[in-house]
């Protein structure tokens, strides 16, 4: 059985979580359904970043004291951990920054790059944005203004530590042109090989006390605590060490957006290689979730709330969207009516509705119980139709795995995609086979068969969508008669549908008491 790690980046805990947030934590949330699908050994660690000057600073406008900033961070969390449960993201442990157990981590990275001599002392003297805590070189921020996030950077000299990067950036450089994996998309790759070549400046990696305290303290400089960016990435270790868990090490994915490429792509492959640590699989990067032309942030004002969205619309259509709407990788502009208009067609008008007249259909024609599906039973033209319909629905569940697994990595909006185009096939079928035909010249058979074709495409179909809207998932299979989803996944009976689909024979069986329920998505009525 294989083993899969994935994390999301850890959030500053200066502003709560708003829908871009909740992207990244969907997306990793899919990838580790679908791994424990596949029946792999599966950890996903999400957290918070609790250190730094922008926290500091929060806790202050928050009304707490200089040194109360832990009691500020604590009542932030949980609102962190009560929206992630919300949106049914099953994270195996979440890592805060002010953990003992990272702090300690942090120390023992320190420590040994400080005795390796890839840590010296020297002295900063530059620019140096508050926001990014990141400092700058006079042509980096020309202007006067941070290249990073456009804001005022200002004048700064001082003694600090230095992490020595620029002795490793021909190996990375090597390392990334080998491995074409390790950053995707392809093209954020491209750009982090274009930043190396401009060539890599040692990493400040200290902040003297007297200007900031809120950190971890450098173990051979108590004057001093750590960059705030240098000892998150740390996460990704503290977090498995915390569980007993290195031998999950290393990751097979980490998730970010593309702002933070730089820090995961560059900053972070290098500390591990100073530490003698194997490097983690895939960096991937998505896009950034904006309204209108501007990225949503808390800075800008732009949030959409996912709890406000779902009381009004439920978790699963927000998954749904998040993943749907935009191929994953690229920026997405996010708005309430594109969000009511994908609901409505692909939730609502095609999905629910598959499941409700096929249930109905059942129950109507063979009292609930699921039929044989006998072609030689049926009508030769409607044997044919049903020939192409089935080919599509056992050709859903491989085509999904080869969406996940197989170049270029992760394409979850594709796999969304194919299932989709099936349940549109299935709907279409049930038009041009109209089963209500049949049923006037008394043909059974070939009602049978057309209803053993749809339950088929929904079995197949359930299982593809669990990862992406599990509770709705779960209700297509119960409602089909097959029990309970979660507990199938639990026993480990899915990672059989992986094994075995594409064998070209039917998975659902006869014989089964179908119970049609609610609907699983009511059409919503557009506002105005
Ligand atoms: N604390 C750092 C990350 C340290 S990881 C070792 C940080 N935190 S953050 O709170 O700013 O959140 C960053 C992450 O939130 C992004 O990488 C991305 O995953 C997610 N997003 C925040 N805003 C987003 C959008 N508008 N759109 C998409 N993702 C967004 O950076």
């Amino acid at each position: 059985m294989g083993k899969f790690y994935i994390t999301t980046p850890i959030y500053y805990v200066n502003a709560k979580p708003h829908i871009g947030h909740a992207y990244t934590q969907i997306v990793v949330d899919v990838l580790a359904r679908f791994h424990k699908m596949l029946g792999e050994e599966v950890f996903f660690l999400t957290g918070t970043d609790e250190h730094g000057e922008k926290i500091e600073e929060a806790s202050l406008a928050a009304g707490f004291e200089k040194g109360r900033e832990k009691e500020f961070v604590d009542t932030i969390v949980p609102s962190f951990k009560k929206v992630w449960e919300e949106l049914e993201i099953e994270y195996d442990d979440f890592i805060r920054t002010t953990d003992p157990e990272h702090e300690r981590e942090v120390q023992r990275f320190l420590e040994s790059m400080w005795e390796k001599g890839d840590i010296y002392q020297g002295e900063y003297d530059g620019l140096y944005c508050t926001p990014c805590e990141t400092y700058w070189t006079q042509t980096q921020a020309s202007g006067g203004d941070c290249p990073e996030c456009g804001r005022p950077v200002k004048e700064l000299k001082e003694k600090n530590y230095f992490f020595r990067m620029g002795r490793y950036q021909q190996w990375l450089k090597e390392y990334i042109e080998n491995e074409p994996e390790f950053i995707l998309p392809d093209f954020r790759r491209n750009e982090v090989l274009g930043f190396l070549k401009e060539g890599l400046n040692d990493l400040c990696i200290s902040r003297p006390k007297e200007r900031m305290s809120w950190g971890i303290e450098l173990p051979f400089d108590k004057e001093y605590v750590v960059y705030v960016w240098f000892e998150a990435l740390i996460n990704y270790i503290s977090g498995l060490k915390k569980n007993g868990h290195m031998n999950m090490w290393p990751a097979d994915y980490h998730v970010i957006a593309k702002d933070i490429i730089r820090h995961h792509a560059v900053f972070w492959p290098i500390m591990l290689k100073s530490m003698d640590m194997p490097l983690p699989g895939t960096i991937f990067a998505h896009g950034w979730w904006k309204m209108g032309a501007d990225k949503m942030s808390k800075s800008r004002g732009n949030i959409v709330d996912p709890l406000e969205l779902k009381d009004k619309y439920g978790v699963d259509p927000i998954r749904y969207f998040l993943i749907k709407a935009v191929v994953l990788g690229n920026d997405g502009s996010f708005s309430e009516e594109a969000f009511v208009t994908l609901y409505n067609s692909d939730l609502a008008n095609d999905l629910g509705n598959l499941l409700n007249r096929t249930l109905t259909m059942v129950d109507k024609y063979f009292k609930g119980i699921s039929p044989e599906a006998d072609p030689s039973k049926a009508d030769n033209a409607q044997a044919q139709r049903s020939r192409s319909l089935l080919e599509s629905a056992l050709n859903l569940v491989p085509g999904i795995k080869e969406d996940y697994l197989d170049e270029p990595g992760i394409l979850l909006t594709e796999a969304l995609s194919r299932i989709m185009l099936v349940i549109g096939k299935a709907n279409k079928y049930i038009e041009e086979s109209a089963p209500w035909e049949f049923a006037k010249k008394g043909d059974t058979g070939s009602i049978g068969l057309i209803m053993a074709d749809l339950l088929e495409v929904l079995r197949n179909a359930a299982v593809g969508l669990y990862p992406f809207i599990p509770y709705s998932a779960g209700q297509m299979w119960s409602q089909m008669g097959l029990g309970d989803l979660e507990e199938a996944l639990e026993k480990g009976e899915l990672v059989r549908e992986f094994e075995k689909a594409g064998a070209g024979e039917r998975r659902f069986p006869p014989g089964v008491r179908t119970e049609k329920g609610d609907p699983l998505f009511m059409r919503i009525k557009k506002e105005g």
